[in-house]
């Protein structure tokens, strides 16, 4: 039986010059098939939780919660309507996100791309970890303002989910950590570098000159210093909270939030810079539409605040002419990664 599969297999990859997915490892007896995620060359080794191991089944089930309404209270939205994989997971161009009641929050909505790579979660590192941060959405009473209760309730009695969740989890009762925990493993699936620049590490294009100048820009301590905070060549972010001088006096006060530490004021997490020519509008608040006036607030336009970054303490103003800003645009642009979205497996089910 097991031969006759293989072989139609074989005889079929003939024909379609298809693999075999790597990712899929034997069965671990307890009926969970193992997946092996395959990272790719431009990003390092992901540290999975030992008590939350990805598997085929506990994949397939968060990215079917991710993308169903039954999360919501009125159940018209999802994850998805909010991180949308068209749009490098956020929420088209809408500088705050619009919850269930059609009332906008106060942040923007951030990409998922690598995001389990994260050190902590939203804006001001409110959630430790990708588990953890699930439930903040769903009961976000602007958001998909539900109770745990009703989502747990509604699944368990729902025809599919009870055997879904028993597949992934070994038990047919709904909970929340399960919830969380499938939902974070379909999350650490969205791996995102295979752009431009990934493909000049791996000496498959060659970069054009004014891609190469932004590159310096970029990591030239006395002209962009973007490296500083967001890391070169990986990641693209430290996952630092910091202050960039956006306000005087910050109208959120971000990292303070959580830490109630007045030092923290005005601190947010560094994003990545990865596919980060198309998902404008940008900031924790999404004030710029365009990468112009990222660059130029880092140039000219920031304010000396309290808590203002050491880097940005010392920077001098006008720094970069207007020739790189231009290049540091074309280099921001080799970091776009077309095939991530446009990858089957993290749509809508
Ligand atoms: C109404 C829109 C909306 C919905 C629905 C929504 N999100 Fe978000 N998401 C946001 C916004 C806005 C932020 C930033 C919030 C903040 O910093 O306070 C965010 C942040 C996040 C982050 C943190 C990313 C980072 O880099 O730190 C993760 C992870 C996330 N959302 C996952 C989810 C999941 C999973 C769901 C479904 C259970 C969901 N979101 C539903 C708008 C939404
Ligand atoms: C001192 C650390 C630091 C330096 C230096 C720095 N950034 Fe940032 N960057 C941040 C932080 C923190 C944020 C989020 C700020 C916020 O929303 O309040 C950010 C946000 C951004 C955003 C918006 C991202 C998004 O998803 O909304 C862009 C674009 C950006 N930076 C580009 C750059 C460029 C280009 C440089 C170099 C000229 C640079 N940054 C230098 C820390 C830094």
């Amino acid at each position: 039986m097991y031969m006759k599969y293989t072989s139609l297999l074989i005889l079929l990859c003939t024909f379609f010059a298809c693999k075999v997915d790597p990712s899929l490892v034997a069965n671990d007896g307890h009926g969970h098939t193992h997946y092996n995620l395959n990272i790719p060359p431009g990003l390092p080794v992901m540290k999975i939780p030992a008590d939350n191991p990805m598997t085929v089944e506990g994949i397939s089930l968060g990215r079917k919660l991710f993308y169903d309404n039954i999360l919501s209270a009125n159940n018209t939205m999802n994850c998805g309507s909010c991180h949308q994989l068209n749009n490098y997971f956020i929420d088209g161009n809408k500088a705050l996100s619009v919850g269930i009641d059609n009332i906008a929050g106060t942040r923007n909505s951030m990409p998922l791309f690598n995001i389990g790579y994260s050190t902590s979660f939203f804006w001001d590192g409110g959630a430790k970890d990708l588990e953890s941060q699930v439930l903040g959405p769903i009961t976000n009473p602007i958001e998909l303002h539900e109770t745990l209760e009703n989502v747990i309730s509604k699944l368990q009695n729902h025809p599919e989910y009870p055997t879904l969740f028993k597949k992934a989890f070994g038990s047919d009762i709904v909970s929340s950590k399960h919830i969380m925990q499938a939902i974070a493993q379909f999350e650490r699936t969205l791996l995102s570098a295979d752009s431009k620049f990934d493909k000049w590490k791996r000496n498959e294009v060659t970069l054009s000159d004014a891609e190469n100048r932004g590159m310096l820009v970029y990591t030239d301590p006395n002209k962009g210093d973007c490296t500083h905070c967001h890391s070169f060549g990986s990641t693209f972010t430290d996952f630092e909270f910091r202050n960039t001088g956006l306000d005087s006096i910050p109208v959120d006060k971000g990292r303070a939030l959580i830490t109630l530490n007045s030092l923290d004021e005005g601190k947010f997490k560094t994003p990545t810079l990865r596919n980060i020519a198309l998902t404008a509008p940008y900031m924790h608040d999404g004030r710029f539409t365009n990468l112009q006036q990222c660059i130029e607030h880092y140039n000219k336009n920031f304010r000396y605040t309290k808590n203002l970054a050491p880097e940005l303490k010392t920077a001098v103003k006008y720094r970069m002419t207007e020739q790189d800003v231009t290049d540091l645009v074309a280099f921001l642009e080799t970091l776009t990664d077309t095939t991530f979205i446009h990858n089957p497996n993290f749509d809508k089910p």
